[in-house]
């Protein structure tokens, strides 16, 4: 235990095996570029951009200096009835950088708060265009949409669900894409699986599709292991939801600004969405920030009735905080500066390369990647699963190596900058972690 001054006891950590980290702290004290320091002055690669949000790496020059400069100018400004310019410019980017469409942004704080808002706004659409009894809502299992109630009602990752009563009712849930049989060691899109998008179908047949207001889908699922939708898929949803008037929602939190090699999965895979939600990337992660992409007709038919009336009653006290406008500012110059938001699929070959070059260490039965994603699908031990991926979390730790773990799956997302240099120590690494696994 630590002195009585840094005592760990009180901080109750997110997603944290509280006693085991408490018992041995993983502890981090700077950052820069592809790096970070521990408290005992170790270099650690940042194999996960953090949590897969700091896409321009760590303390960026330009992002240090608006935040401070921001700070220094309009620290905050009320959110409801009252603007300040760089929301609207912020806003004005964004549309501009957005699928054609997408022209209208409405501010959060998070990815969380990203999806309840966007669930809101599709069904206070369908209420507002008179098609009121839209009010279901369709997830996908083993989705990850955050942790809030609606997040979680259509999300489909049960440990994050069962603990907490019955959720959001008229939600259901289309079936997985993940389909090892035929996909295993796919490089990118996996050929086989277009057809799982039918089982929207079903639901529609099950609820009739007058009842359904949207469907929201990872485009890539990243939290619940890394899952490529298969070729045909995001275009087959699309085209089921058009047919039922039902609007489709990306939830982009992890693959919006250039995870994939193009600014948004939307383009990536050329599978246009009504809403698409962020966060992360938006301010390289460093001050909480979210923003809904949404299509002009949807923004549309709220600006109807008499105009001293608020049209959406949704925001948050920090919708459009000054500060992190300005970090959100900077963050997309970095990235245009850069070319950050093409980047990964300039380097998708030698990181696919490298990835898919560990597929011969033991317990690897999987290999999965996309840009600069990969994953690695360990076998779990009998009896004790998820423990086998820890532990190479662990080790990696130790070995100057810092990636994600979700059940026994290793997920990689390094930040955009990451240099092929960066790429040979992170697979060198966790070649000699696997190698030595139990
Ligand atoms: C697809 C997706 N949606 C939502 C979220 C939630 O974001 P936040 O943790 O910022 O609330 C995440 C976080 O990983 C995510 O991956």
């Amino acid at each position: 235990m630590r002195s009585e001054t840094n005592n760990l006891e009180a901080f109750w950590m997110p997603f944290t095996a509280n006693r085991q980290f408490k018992q041995k702290p993983r502890m981090l004290v700077a950052a820069e570029g592809m790096h970070y320091t521990t408290d005992d002055g170790r270099q650690i690669l940042d194999g996960t951009a953090g949590l897969w949000c700091v896409n321009a790496g760590h303390k960026r020059p330009k992002i240090v200096e608006a935040i401070q400069k921001q700070a220094a100018e309009l620290d905050y400004a009320p959110a409801f009835q009252m603007g300040h310019p760089k929301a609207f410019e912020l806003a004005s980017k964004l549309a501009a950088m957005a699928p054609q469409g997408m022209d209208h942004v409405f501010f959060t704080n998070s990815g969380s708060e990203s999806v309840e808002t966007a669930l809101k706004i599709a069904l206070a659409y369908h209420r507002a265009r008179g098609d009121a009894g839209r009010t279901r809502l369709i997830g996908r299992e083993r989705g990850y949409h955050g942790v809030n109630f609606g997040g979680i009602s259509v999300g489909g990752i049960v440990a994050n669900r069962k603990s907490f009563g019955t959720l959001l009712t008229g939600v259901d849930h289309m079936r997985h894409t993940h389909d090892p049989d035929r996909n295993a060691f796919t490089r990118g899109q996996p050929e086989h699986g277009a057809e799982f998008a039918d089982d929207l179908e079903r639901i529609c047949a099950l609820h009739d599709p007058s009842t359904i207001a949207a469907v929201i889908v990872e485009p890539m699922a990243g939290s619940t292991g890394v899952l490529m939708p298969p070729k045909g898929y995001l275009e087959r949803l699309r085209a089921i939801c058009d047919k039922h008037g039902i609007l489709l929602i990306f939830d982009e939190v992890i693959t919006g600004f250039g995870r994939l090699g193009s600014p948004f999965a939307a383009d990536h895979f050329g599978v246009t969405p009504d809403l698409i939600t962020t966060a992360k990337g938006l301010t390289n992660g460093v001050i909480p920030m979210g923003a809904v992409l949404a299509k002009k007709e949807i923004y549309d038919a709220f600006m109807t009735g008499p105009e001293n009336m608020i049209e959406l009653f949704h925001g948050y006290t920090y919708s459009g905080n000054p500060i992190a406008c300005a970090t959100a500012l900077a963050t997309l110059e970095t990235y245009q500066e850069e070319g950050l938001l093409t980047r990964a699929a300039e380097l998708d070959g030698y990181w696919a390369d490298a990835l898919h070059s560990l597929r011969d260490c033991p317990n690897v039965i999987d290999i999965r990647n996309m840009g600069l994603i990969g994953a690695i699908e360990l076998s779990p031990i009998e009896g004790a699963p998820t423990k086998r991926a820890f532990q190479a979390f662990l080790d990696a730790y130790e070995q100057g190596l810092l990636i994600r773990t979700t059940g026994d799956t290793i997920a990689l997302s390094p930040p955009l900058i990451i240099e092929k240099s960066h790429i040979d120590f992170l697979f060198d690494t966790l070649r000699n972690v696997l190698t030595n696994l139990d």
